[in-house]
């Protein structure tokens, strides 16, 4: 690339490493949108979503932000696109309206900040690397945000979504008693929100062995699932009436074997309900998915779809943000679950046993299914 040849001094191999996992990352975040045309990415194709351009433009804009203005201390490339893409300055339901770059335009922006970001890297170094991970994660994860806007779309790829019968059968786990080392290490990449590691002392509990498939949906929707009340809490119920909720297109057309997918917290928690079963706490989810290495004594199918905790995203004790309040800590409170484990549309390099993602309760655009717990 035309920055390296300017370069003076030879780039320290991790500094390579760097340029090449962001440049891997551009290939995939590109390759995602091969076929579509400008009016498909500059539309708005649901009012909870950005127009996929947006996604684009915004990319770059963190990507400048980080790795050139913070990390590099230049100026911004262009501040006013800067704001225009800041995910908080320019909240969603702006999107359609602002006086956007139109997609070439937006590819430009991308190319342009790519350069000077290894320019940077290549005269700063990396440092401990932290925000040039963050920024290789953070593209990584809007390729997952534009798939689900693609997938309301009707604009996904032949082949995707990747959900296919799942091979364990159903049944329980039986998760003993005791401690387990909660969250990510000191040591390495981790988000904010995955930080301090701390001890959890749990009771013994007994978890779904895979995920709830669609077969099981479709029985529990035609056996009242969306009608019987009781199933219900109060708030998911009137949302239910609200928007006349039912099962999802998908769970009637896709294979009765593979995992349900786009269901709601709302839905997840009434279908616990209905099995005399509850969702399980995120720590629950943690200990299971990390207890033992052992094949057939831990849940099987982690990273298909999303799966819901009763877990509310909040702050390990000691949490320290890092490295601005907006990633994690600005959601923190009673208004956002916590989704585990990652779906077919998670890159591999964001996604571990200990990450956390969050949204509202109602949505049902993320790739999202239930695994059930229940007490011992
Ligand atoms: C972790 C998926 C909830 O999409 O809002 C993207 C990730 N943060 N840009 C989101 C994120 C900033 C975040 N989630
Ligand atoms: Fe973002």
């Amino acid at each position: 690339m035309a920055a390296r040849a300017v370069q003076t001094n030879p780039l320290s191999p991790d500094v390579e490493q760097a340029c090449s996992a962001l440049d891997g990352a551009r290939e995939h975040t590109l390759a995602r949108l091969d076929g579509l045309s400008d009016e498909q990415l500059e539309r708005v194709h649901s009012p909870i979503m950005s127009p996929l351009v947006w996604d684009l433009a915004h990319i770059a804009a963190y990507e400048d932000l980080w790795l050139a203005h913070r990390h590099g201390e230049r100026a911004l490339l262009c501040p006013e696109l800067a704001r225009l893409y800041d995910a908080f300055e320019t909240p969603r339901a702006l999107r359609g309206e602002i006086e956007a770059l139109a997609p070439e335009q937006a590819r430009e922006y991308m190319r342009e900040v790519h350069k000077r970001s290894c320019e940077v890297l290549a005269e700063r170094g990396l440092g401990d690397g932290a925000i040039c991970e963050m920024v290789i994660r953070h593209e990584l994860q809007h390729t997952e945000t534009m798939r689900q806007t693609m997938a309301i779309a009707g604009l996904l790829p032949d082949g995707e979504p990747r959900l296919h019968p799942m091979s364990a059968s159903e049944g329980w786990l039986q998760i003993p008693a005791g401690p387990f080392a909660m969250g990510s290490a000191a040591k390495g990449f981790a988000y904010d929100n995955e930080r301090p590691r701390h001890n959890r002392d749990l009771a013994a509990y007994a978890i779904a062995l895979r995920p709830v498939s669609n077969a099981s949906w479709l029985h529990f929707s035609e056996g009242g699932g969306y009608e019987r009340r009781e199933w219900w809490s109060d708030e998911g119920w009137a949302w239910k009436e609200e928007f006349d909720i039912t099962h999802d297109r998908g769970v009637a057309a896709g294979h009765p074997q593979a995992p349900v997918c786009h269901v709601s917290w709302f839905e997840a928690d009434a279908f616990a309900r209905a099995h005399d079963a509850r969702l399980p706490t995120e720590a629950e989810w943690e200990k299971a998915a990390t207890w033992t290495q052992e094949e057939g004594r831990r849940p099987a199918e982690i990273g298909a779809v999303w799966e819901w905790t009763a877990s509310h995203f909040s702050g390990y004790p000691g949490f320290v943000p890092y490295p601005y309040r907006e990633y994690s800590e600005v959601f923190f409170g009673e208004d956002y679950p916590v989704l585990r484990g990652g779906s077919w549309a998670t890159h591999e390099r964001v996604a571990g046993l200990r990450f956390r993602n969050w949204d509202l309760p109602q949505r049902r655009q993320i790739f999202a299914g239930v695994r059930l717990a229940r007490e011992a």
